[in-house]
């Protein structure tokens, strides 16, 4: 079969006709993905539901898929094909952003497959591998098909044989075969260079797409038109005008439910091993020469290879756990009275550490990474502070109310821009105090925001892959945080307990107070 070129843009139409409305060069045209099927293992989990199905319907909505879509679930559950279909048509209409179409949803319901085996079952791989066959045949997938192992890491070599063995994994001329993997990457350096060699043995590093959804959200590559399009931002971007950055992800949610993948792990892995220092790396990297995934991925393994703790550890990190408390209104149990967690569990809920990048532009400017659960409330930002003017021509009790002036992306909820700046206030006096001006996704443009999923699930099809982290990333990413996962293993008391709804323990808020700051209440 003569394969259809990928990544065709919405001018071409899949049977191969140009709508002479829609000019194909017009890179704003949303990019639709050549023909394709998608095979997610450990379909019944919970981000296959709550994301990925969803998804996959959005795009399908958004005419981003192309129209012999073939999604193919492997799982354990005796299954029939039908039961696959009513779990994807549940998690959509309960999950997915767009309104539900029925003509879409028919559609795309043709190309449902179900395969039901456990990993080591060599005949049920067989059976993927005959139901692929059958689709490129009846559905037109023309060989090219993506492996999304949403599965626990443990399973990955399992999985990577057996695709291997089914003969799944090799490319045939033009044909495509990609996996997709999600975090974690291992638990330290260690075990990530081991799952990288078992993924790259089936897969090459060019076939393999590393899931970190923060990258999938638009505020966080607003971070780079923010950056790279203006002229405004650039030359105060530095560690002449800029005093320290703050990059906070908050949730509010506790973690009951959760114990079997996170009870050991904590949040210092769960999230600043990955979003956080990738939140970094797009704040501090200089501008790629172009964007393209090769330029993109190589500056922000520079700024990462110049990332390095701040010291002493004891003094400039800091992790909680969060004990009962009221959120919202509700009363809520500690994490070690979650359901599943042992109740002597170390296992820290709050991660906060001090880092510094050694560039000529950064050197001396520390980066604040920290997240939380059962936080004062859900919010992702980016604060970029900057130093107090040199000199301040005011009398002194006139600027009382003044701070730092700040530029903050509000990567979530409340997408946006703000900042912050002093302001004279009304009146026969020079009193000045801080005002913000803001820009907000919501009122700005009409489009709503894709999910992340949508965008990374798309890209995978497209073969695009600048928002996905390489292996590199991932290595060193482990190697700046290493060090604080093993001086917190090795100290005799556990995580600080901080209430929950509160915004994390004392010794967070010590960790600035050194240097005389003070964390942004967001
Ligand atoms: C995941 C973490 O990567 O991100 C979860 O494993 C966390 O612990 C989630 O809850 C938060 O994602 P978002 O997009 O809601 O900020």
């Amino acid at each position: 079969m003569t394969p259809m070129p990928t990544g065709r843009t919405a001018g071409q139409l899949a049977d191969g006709w140009t709508n002479p409305l829609r000019d194909p060069r017009d890179k704003r045209l949303p990019r639709i993905a050549g023909p394709c099927g998608l095979v997610i293992f450990g379909v019944t989990g919970d981000l296959s539901r709550k994301k990925l199905m969803p998804a996959i319907y959005d795009l399908a909505n958004r005419g981003l898929l192309p129209p012999g879509f073939a999604l193919v679930g492997f799982a354990r559950r005796d299954w029939a094909a039908d039961d696959f279909g009513d779990v994807v048509l549940k998690a959509v209409r309960e999950h997915a952003r767009t309104p539900f179409r029925q003509e879409v949803w028919d559609k795309l319901a043709e190309g449902f497959r179900f395969v039901q085996g456990s990993f080591d079952d060599d005949h049920a791989f067989d059976q993927l591998a005959r139901t692929l066959h059958d689709l490129d045949r009846v559905r037109g997938t023309g060989g090219n098909h993506a492996f999304y192992l949403s599965i626990p890491p443990s399973a990955f070599p399992v999985v990577c044989k057996q695709l291997a063995r089914s003969g799944l994994s090799a490319q045939d001329g033009d044909q495509w075969r990609r996996v997709v993997i999600e975090k974690p990457f291992g638990h330290d350096l260690g075990s990530a260079i081991e799952l990288n060699e078992i993924v790259n043995e089936v897969f090459p590093e060019d076939s393999v797409f590393r899931i970190d959804h923060y990258l999938g959200k638009e505020t966080v590559q607003n971070v780079l038109a923010l950056r790279f399009a203006n002229q405004l931002f650039e030359p105060i971007w530095n560690s002449h005008y800029v005093d320290h950055v703050q990059i906070t992800m908050a949730e509010d949610i506790g973690l009951g439910g959760r114990a079997g993948y996170y009870d050991g792990i904590g949040a210092a892995r769960d999230v600043i091993q990955n979003h956080l220092l990738q939140l970094l790396a797009f704040t501090a990297m200089e501008e790629p020469v172009s964007f393209s995934s090769d330029e993109l991925r190589a500056e922000k393994i520079k700024v990462l290879n110049a990332t390095r703790l701040v010291g002493p550890l004891e003094e400039t990190t800091a992790r909680g756990q969060y004990t009962g408390g009221w959120q919202g209104g509700e009363k809520v149990v500690g994490l070690k009275e979650e359901e599943g967690y042992d109740p002597e569990s170390r296992t820290e809920t709050f991660a906060a550490i001090t880092v510094e990048v050694d560039t000529r532009r950064w050197a001396g400017v520390p980066f604040y990474l920290r997240t939380g659960k059962r936080l004062g409330r859900r919010v992702t930002e980016i604060a970029v502070i900057f130093k107090r003017a040199p000199h301040l021509p005011f009398d002194a009790t006139m600027t009382e109310e003044l701070g730092q002036n700040a530029l903050v992306v509000r990567v979530q909820p409340d997408e946006g821009v703000t900042m912050r700046f002093g302001s004279k206030v009304p009146g026969s006096q020079m009193e000045v105090r801080d005002v913000t001006m803001d820009f907000g996704y919501g009122t700005a443009f009409t489009e709503a925001s894709p999910e992340a999923y949508e965008r990374l699930i798309l890209d995978v099809l497209l073969g695009e892959p600048s928002l996905f982290p390489v292996n590199q990333e991932v290595e060193r990413s482990w190697q700046i945080l290493d060090p604080v996962l093993e001086a917190w293993a090795a100290r005799e008391d556990g995580p600080d307990p901080y209430p929950a709804g509160s915004w994390g323990p004392d010794s967070a808020n010590r960790m600035l107070a050194r240097t005389g700051r003070t964390w942004r209440r967001p």
